[in-house]
């Protein structure tokens, strides 16, 4: 109910939207703050990577969605494109190289370049104690949420270079900060995030491009469902957050908006944490 009415709140008809996009500046018309930009956002058909991409694309940004699963790219396209936004579709599954290449020539080819980059898709194949994990695990934990984000900022640089800069934003964790429990490998590759997040920025500042990071708490998804379907589980989970409720989807999207647009023009290799007051530091 409560994400169906922030939804619902947020998500303002088209109509509505339409007379939104230029906003009256004492009588003076201004543009949407992302105007002119095209934005790539990686697992973007459900969750917080959705939000994303409506947030971004209702600040003006020309949006390309893209996931794992066609029927799941078409289902997003179709709902943005019916409440007015400038998004297009393309399936990216970010652990294949050819997938991570065609995300970004699709961008090209249907938008003319790239300014914007939000990696957002991350796996947790195990629940458990970290003893008990994987080689396979880990390979597919750090291949899927850190390795491809990285190589996916390595193929986007170059695009962005062709337009003067651009502004990248990686989705972490609160569990980067402090591993959850029976999450650990999980959880290392959101801190390993927040490295790269740091490693990235001071490289790609002369060529205008600034890098941060966004770490969610716990926020109502598909993903995290199995924290939160437990009414018990969610108040015991909740009651250690300074907030004591579960996060929105649409709570981390006007950041990520904000982080991309010239407001930000002066933060770069920062983390924003979105998380009730949980515990954030290192
Ligand atoms: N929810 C939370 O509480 C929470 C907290 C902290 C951080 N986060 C982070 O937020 C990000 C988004 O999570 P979420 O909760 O929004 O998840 P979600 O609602 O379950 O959405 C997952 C999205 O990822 C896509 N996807 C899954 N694997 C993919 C892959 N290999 N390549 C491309 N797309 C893929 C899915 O579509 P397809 O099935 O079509 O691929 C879907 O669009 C993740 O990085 C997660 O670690 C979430």
């Amino acid at each position: 109910m409560l994400r169906l009415s922030i939804h619902r709140l947020l998500s303002v008809s088209s109509l509505a939207r339409r007379s939104c996009i230029m906003q009256s500046v004492r009588g003076v018309q201004t543009p949407p703050k992302l105007q002119g930009k095209v934005a790539l956002v990686t697992a973007s058909t459900d969750g917080i990577g959705l939000a994303i991409a409506r947030k971004l694309a209702q600040d003006g940004a020309r949006v390309l969605i893209s996931s794992r699963k066609q029927q799941n790219v078409d289902k997003a396209v179709k709902e943005l494109k019916q409440e007015g936004l400038d998004v297009e579709g393309t399936v990216c599954h970010v652990g294949r190289s050819e997938d991570r290449e065609k995300l970004v020539t699709t961008a090209v080819q249907k938008f003319g370049g790239i300014d914007i980059l939000v990696s957002n898709a991350a796996v947790n194949p195990f629940f458990g104690n970290i003893l008990d994990s994987t080689d396979e695990v880990w390979d597919k934990i750090l291949d899927i949420n850190v390795k491809a984000a990285f190589l996916l900022v390595k193929l986007v640089v170059p695009k962005m270079q062709e337009r003067g800069g651009g502004s990248i934003v990686i989705v972490s964790s609160i569990a980067g900060f402090r591993p959850f429990p029976l999450l650990g490998p999980y959880s290392v590759s959101k801190t390993a995030l927040l490295g790269l997040t740091k490693a990235l920025a001071p490289e790609l500042l002369p060529l205008n491009i600034r890098v941060n990071c966004l770490a969610p708490g716990l926020i109502r998804t598909k993903f995290s469902s199995a924290l939160w379907e437990n009414e018990a589980g969610l108040e015991q989970l909740t009651s250690a957050l300074g907030i004591n409720r579960i996060g929105e989807p649409e709570e981390c999207a006007g950041v990520v908006s904000l982080l991309c647009s010239s407001e930000a023009s002066y933060i770069t290799g920062e983390t924003i944490v979105v998380a009730g007051g949980g515990h954030s530091h290192l």
